[in-house]
């Protein structure tokens, strides 16, 4: 029998809405919404993007475009492992950093049950499941009091294979392995890396360790739907296969030509002259808990592609806009303060659940206190979705430019759109700035500091380099 969600009404039924009234001048005012006229100025850089984007798609670093189409062996594949480490093991710990560990996290709070690794083993169906994307040595010691090496299985993720917080996390469990379990301890590893570069893939092969690939033109921030996501949210019994169903749906919304029809299109557009016009913030409101990390992982691709300081032909730009991360109500009461009096210089996007997977209704009670009383009967379901109106309310009388999406549900599906939408996004926006949207010198300048601060040899270079640079003066520490 076909799967519910390959049926054409069912998707429809959980396809994503993209409302961007309250960024438009009509709602929030000439000064800081945009203009029809402003729309209509840029249409042919729209165009432009559009097609660059449709030109190089499944090529060069555009591979990610094509991972909802081009996986169904190593889904097979990778369904077989799942099953097997859900059968015998009862952690499984991804090691990994950046795009390596944020979509792999946020899919694994959207998907399951909230306090999953606190159910009980018949409950959670699963390993328990940790993400390890930090070298704070109290952390790393700290996991090896809740874990027992010889039932985890140790995920490691690096497309470069050479990232030191990963590596050393590496060095550290295999070592731990091989002393507890001998020659046993490589069933314990399983490998995600590039297949042809790379240190991780050449110990994948001399150890034996199971491995999968990350494709060449798929980099870390974009790699969520590629192994590097697939196997640990299979691991914990999450249905990849409509993943991949959801983000192909949105690839075909994406596919408009028309901007103003094509969702990431239109917000990428909006996106563009909100930064053209000084709006350098872009605030990421879930208002669910389960969508909460969708934030982070948010945050690395867009401050990781957009930010850049040079054009592809080699001009100064500075270009990006600073990605925060809050939640819907939580930051109701910290930070929406600033963003309704605050600089005009934000956008902020909600995201919007219509329906929770569950229900909570507020109990009677306090009878005598009428400002108090009057929750009672209405559902924490009915107050949250009031207070994001609010807020939303709150935002556009004063004038802050604010869009939201819409997610039917949380499911696998709508996670797969929302993943896809915002990869979309960046990738149009790119071509707006006129960047390159997938390379990360800033990163990597952070990466070789740290190799040559730690004697990797061939960083001489940089250590000679970093030395040169002024003493720090004790005056100014205080
Ligand atoms: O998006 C990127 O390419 C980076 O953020 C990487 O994901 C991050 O630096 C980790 O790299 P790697 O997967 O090579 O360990």
């Amino acid at each position: 029998m076909k799967a519910k969600y390959l049926h054409a009404k069912w998707q429809k039924s959980m396809r994503l809405r993209f409302d961007y009234n309250n960024m438009m001048a009509e709602f929030v005012g000439e000064g800081q919404g945009i203009a029809q006229a402003d729309l209509r100025a840029e249409k042919e850089r729209f165009a432009a993007a559009f097609a660059k984007v449709q030109q190089k798609r499944g090529t060069g670093m555009m591979g990610w475009t094509e991972l909802p189409y081009n996986q169904a062996e190593v889904v097979a594949d990778i369904l077989v492992t799942a099953r097997e480490i859900r059968r015998k093991y009862d952690a499984f710990v991804v090691l990994g950093i950046g795009g390596s560990a944020l979509g792999p996290i946020a899919v694994m709070q959207a998907l399951k049950h909230m306090r999953y690794n606190d159910l009980s083993k018949t409950k959670r169906k699963g390993p328990r499941f940790y993400v390890e994307d930090n070298v704070d040595p109290e952390r790393m010691r700290s996991l090896f009091d809740v874990i027992d090496v010889k039932k985890t299985m140790f995920n490691v993720i690096t497309k470069s294979g050479s990232t030191s917080e990963t590596m050393s996390q590496y060095l550290i469990i295999y070592d731990m392995l091989k002393k507890e379990l001998g020659k046993d301890a490589a069933k314990h590893i399983i490998a995600t890396t590039s297949e042809k570069k790379g240190n991780l893939i050449k110990l994948a092969k001399q150890e034996g360790f199971k491995t999968y690939y990350i494709p060449d033109g798929v980099g870390g921030r974009f790699s969520e739907l590629s192994p590097v996501g697939l196997l640990p949210a299979a691991a914990v019994g999450i249905d990849i296969r409509q993943m991949l169903a959801g983000a192909a749906f949105m690839d075909k919304l994406c596919k408009e030509e028309r901007f103003r029809k094509n969702p990431a299109l239109m917000s990428a557009a909006l996106s563009y002259l909100s930064m053209k016009r000084g709006k350098n913030i872009s605030v990421m409101m879930p208002y669910a808990d389960s969508l909460r990390y969708m934030s982070d992982w948010y945050c690395q691709l867009w401050a990781e592609s957009l930010g850049k300081a040079e054009t592809l032909s080699g001009e100064s730009v500075y270009a990006g806009q600073t990605p925060v991360k809050a939640l819907g109500v939580t930051d109701q009461h910290s930070q929406v303060q600033l963003y309704r009096e605050g600089p005009f210089d934000k956008v902020v996007t909600f995201l919007a659940v219509d329906r929770y997977r569950t229900e909570c209704v507020i109990s009677d009670g306090c009878e005598d206190i009428p400002d108090v009383n009057f929750l009672c009967g209405h559902t924490m379901n009915e107050l949250i979705d009031a207070e994001r109106k609010a807020t939303e309310y709150a935002l556009t009388a004063a004038h802050r430019p604010n869009r939201t999406i819409y997610l039917p549900e949380v499911n696998p599906f709508t996670i797969g759109e929302l993943l896809y939408f915002y990869e979309m996004e960046t990738a149009f926006c790119g071509e707006m700035l006129g960047i390159d949207t997938y390379n990360q010198p800033g990163v990597e300048a952070g990466k070789n500091a740290t190799y040559a601060l730690l004697g990797r040899k061939g960083y001489e270079h940089i250590r000679e380099e970093m030395q040169a640079v002024k003493t720090k003066k004790e005056e100014y520490i205080c």
